[in-house]
């Protein structure tokens, strides 16, 4: 079953920038980025983001700023900030080289085992399994293994079948494999079985169950939520918002000032866009803002020159709201 599937890979793999040349640092910085982004996303930044941080060690020295701006339209912004403090971490103690000793990178900020699992096979050639969930849906369509792809026991009975099933050669090859079989054959709706290189060895298909399991998730729909946000202008500035640690989306990050969030009227809309966050359907408006004259701004509200406020803004709702900005 192992020789097929390899096989397979090797003849059927898809092509990827961070597949062709492989170290350490490029199969880490490909990993975020794809922990919670898919591969059509990823491509076209990745090369990118190496061309300005080419080793750790740039990273390491770079403002966070700038490297949000680099990760701007990926998502999930804390990605980038673990990974300037891991570059940092590299750097203060391991001289700057990618660790290959298993607890050593999981101590990195950011890295999960399945992180670590898929730098040390891929990049180190160390028999560490990796589970997403293209790989839960394969074993549990080999083994017609019952359960939620979400459900942690399911999980945890996958890292264990994975665990054991990890060969010794070429482990990155295998846990790239299985990711791509999911992703291309075994996948959620009508399975290619015709075109898989194991179905022989599929206990689902053996029993008819291939359309069956994994057993569906209930279903989740998205939150909606409505924002109305204030552009206002002095000078060459635009006044953004630094959005606290407690808010429900894009925490941390800059933004625009809410209307009724600082002493200012809302006059004519600007301009409307839709945006999907993590289970949340924003629609968002813009309007063109008055502050009012006398009152204090809140500590949050910062005016900044429009080309670094460009830099600051970096989710792409902001280039749907702002397309002159982009
Ligand atoms: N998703 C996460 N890591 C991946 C990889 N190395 N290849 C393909 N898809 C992935």
């Amino acid at each position: 079953m192992r020789a097929a599937l390899l096989r397979w890979y090797r003849r059927h793999r898809r092509e990827m920038p961070w597949r062709n040349l492989v170290s350490p640092y490029r199969t880490w910085i490909s990993e975020i980025m794809l922990q919670q982004t898919t591969v059509a996303a990823v491509t076209p930044k990745f090369e990118a983001f190496l061309a300005h941080f080419p080793d750790i060690r740039s990273l390491a020295r770079a403002r966070e700023t700038e490297v949000l701006k680099h990760w701007a339209g990926l998502g999930y912004y804390a990605r980038a900030r673990n990974l300037r403090r891991a570059a940092q971490k590299i750097v203060a103690e391991h001289g700057g080289a990618f660790p290959s000793d298993f607890d050593m990178v999981m101590d990195l900020p950011g890295i999960g085992r399945y992180t670590a699992g898929a730098i040390l096979s891929i990049a180190f050639q160390k028999p560490y399994p990796v589970v997403d969930g293209n790989v839960i849906r394969v074993y549990s369509r080999l083994f017609a293994l019952r359960g939620r792809a979400k459900d942690p026991k399911f999980v945890e009975t996958v890292w264990s079948k994975a665990g054991e099933l990890m060969p010794k050669r070429n482990p990155g090859d295998w846990n790239q494999a299985l990711m791509d079989l999911g992703a291309t054959v075994c996948t959620p709706e009508s399975p290619a079985c015709d075109r898989c290189p194991v179905s022989r060895y599929c206990a689902a298909k053996k029993l008819g169950l291939q359309d069956e399991l994994p057993m569906p998730e209930p279903s989740r729909t998205a939150t909606d939520v409505r924002w109305r946000m204030l552009w206002l202008r002095r000078g060459g500035e635009i006044l953004l918002w630094k959005r606290s640690a407690r808010e429900r989306l894009l925490k941390n990050m800059w933004g625009l000032p809410e209307y009724g969030s600082v002493p200012a009227t809302a006059g004519a809309k600007i301009s409307e866009a839709s945006h999907s966050i993590t289970h949340h359907a924003l629609r968002v408006e813009l309007f063109e803002g008055v502050l009012t004259p006398g009152k204090k701004l809140p500590s949050e509200a910062k005016w900044v020159k429009s080309g670094r406020a460009k830099n600051l803004l970096v989710s792409s709702l902001w280039r749907k709201l702002l397309p002159a900005i982009s």
